[in-house]
Parts: structure tokens; C-alpha cells; sequence
């Protein structure tokens, strides 16, 4: 995984809770360094780690964990990404181009770089189903990510998200509409 998303996850134990909290969490995962670099990709396992320990210690479920830091990354993701993005996109439209537009540049950026194929439909003008397909099974975290974009794009009380499958099965589907 994008080495981003550690660096991401290591701001986002260290803001909502605090930096010993990081490091206690780095030990109790075995993990030697707590460095990560946004140019090196990492192995999966040390984000699975990472996450199944931070839950352990938080209480919260491992989905829980994995949308609320979907919803962190957000801003970030849009910043560094940003001259990709159309100023006239909103939730919606964003969501219709993330596959051919930003996840299709992180793929030709590193050979490591396996963001998810995100098959992103148009239903009904104010509708976009989501199919997500990602053998690391992290459909909560694409949740959260779509919780941001509503809150990034400031719609956040004209979005509603409705996964129609489990969502920690390798497809999972989701379901965006704006009232
Ligand atoms: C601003 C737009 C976006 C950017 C720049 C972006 C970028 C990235 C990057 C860099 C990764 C790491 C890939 C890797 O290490 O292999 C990633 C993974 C991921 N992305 Fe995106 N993404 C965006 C939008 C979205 C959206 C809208 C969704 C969901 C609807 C989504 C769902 C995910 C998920 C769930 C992962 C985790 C890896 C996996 O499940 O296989 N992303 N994305």
C-alpha cells in the first residue's frame, strides 16, 4: 500500500489521539519502524496490522476505524491530486471520475500502487452506484472516503450512503444519492 496512506494513518492516530498513542500502537504491532515514506509502497499486512490493533485499542470495529480514517484522508487526497480535479465537480461527479482520473494516475505512478477498480455508474441524475472490487477488502475505508468528498464539497446534509452489501467482502456496493 501507498505509503501516503501510512503517513496519513500516523497524522491521524497522532491528531485524534496523541503521539504516545502511535507509538504504543506501533509496538503492540511488531512493526520495527514507524517511518514510512509517501515514495515507498508497504506491505498490505503492516496497514491490516496496523488497523486490527488500532481498533483493539480504541474500541471501535475495524469498519468504524477504517471510515472515520476514510473520511480524514479526504482533504489530503484531494490537495495532493488537486490538479487532476475539475473545479465544476461536486460529490457525485467526483466519485463518476476517481476510477479513470485518480486512481488510474496512482496506478501509473508506482508498479506497487493497487488502488481499488471503483465501477462508478450514473443511475438516476442525482444517483451513482458504487461497485467496489478490492481483494483487501477495505469497502469501509471507500465509505469514508465518499463521507468526505460530501463533506470536502460541502453537501455533506444532501448526501446519503448506502452500502447494499456487507462491507467487508471483496465487492461491495454502494449506493450514493443527493437530495
Ligand atoms: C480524490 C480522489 C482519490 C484519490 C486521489 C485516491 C487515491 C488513492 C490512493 C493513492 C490509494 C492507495 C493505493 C495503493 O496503495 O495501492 C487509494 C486506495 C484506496 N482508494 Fe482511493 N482515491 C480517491 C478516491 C477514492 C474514492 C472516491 C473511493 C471510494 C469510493 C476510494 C477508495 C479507495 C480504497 C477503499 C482504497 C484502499 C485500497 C483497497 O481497497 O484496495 N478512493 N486511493
Amino acid at each position: 500500500m501507498h505509503g501516503t496512506i501510512f503517513l496519513l494513518l500516523k497524522r491521524y492516530v497522532q491528531t485524534q489521539y496523541d503521539h504516545s498513542t502511535w507509538v504504543r500502537l506501533i509496538t503492540n504491532t511488531g512493526l520495527s519502524a514507524d517511518d514510512f515514506n509517501h515514495r515507498e509502497v508497504y506491505p498490505d499486512a503492516h496497514l491490516y496490522a496496523l488497523v486490527g490493533q488500532a481498533a483493539e485499542m480504541t474500541g471501535l470495529s475495524a469498519e468504524k476505524l477504517q471510515e472515520k480514517f476514510g473520511e480524514y484522508l479526504v482533504p489530503d487526497l484531494m490537495y495532493m491530486y488537486s490538479k487532476l480535479v475539475d473545479p465544476d465537480w461536486r460529490t457525485l461527479e467526483m466519485l463518476e471520475h476517481t476510477e479513470a482520473v485518480m486512481h488510474t494516475r496512482v496506478r501509473q505512478e508506482h508498479a506497487g500502487n493497487k488502488p481499488p477498480v471503483l465501477d462508478v455508474k450514473r443511475v438516476a441524475p442525482n444517483e451513482v452506484m458504487i461497485n467496489y472490487v478490492s481483494p483487501r477488502r477495505m469497502g469501509a475505508l471507500a465509505v469514508g472516503i465518499v463521507r468526505g468528498l460530501a463533506t470536502y464539497f460541502d453537501e455533506e446534509s444532501h448526501i446519503t450512503i448506502e452500502p447494499l452489501t456487507s462491507e467487508n467482502g471483496e465487492r461491495v456496493q454502494i449506493r450514493v444519492q443527493r437530495q
